[in-house]
């Protein structure tokens, strides 16, 4: 099997390459490699916003767009914007690699 990384770029702008697996949420690999900025306090329930993340490159392909729960939470989170994404949401398959994700500096 392929690998697929994904890279986190952290609110100081640091990059972080991350490898991921089909199967896991790309929050989950965040979680893994200990992106800072991805605190995930609700474990993946849609409930919380702190997987948030921009959408800088989507990888191979375009993602699903967020079902309403998601986007519900998404208007709650400080600095929403038209790429935003809780990444607890986005299941990891093999399109995915490549995919640049940035944290927002208010999870700093
Ligand atoms: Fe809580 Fe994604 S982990 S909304």
């Amino acid at each position: 099997m392929a690998s697929i990384t994904l890279t986190f770029i952290d609110p100081t702008g640091k990059e972080h390459k991350v490898e991921a697996f089909p199967g896991q949420s790309v929050m989950r690999a965040a979680k893994s490699a200990m992106v800072p900025g991805i605190e995930a306090v609700c474990g993946g329930n849609c409930i919380c916003g702190t997987c948030h993340c921009y959408i800088e490159a989507a990888g191979g392909a375009a993602l699903p767009e967020p079902d309403d729960t998601e986007a519900a939470m998404l208007e709650a989170t400080p600095e929403p914007r038209p790429e935003s994404r809780l990444t607890c949401q986005i299941p990891v398959t093999e399109n995915l690699d490549g995919m640049v994700l940035r944290v927002p500096a208010s999870q700093h």
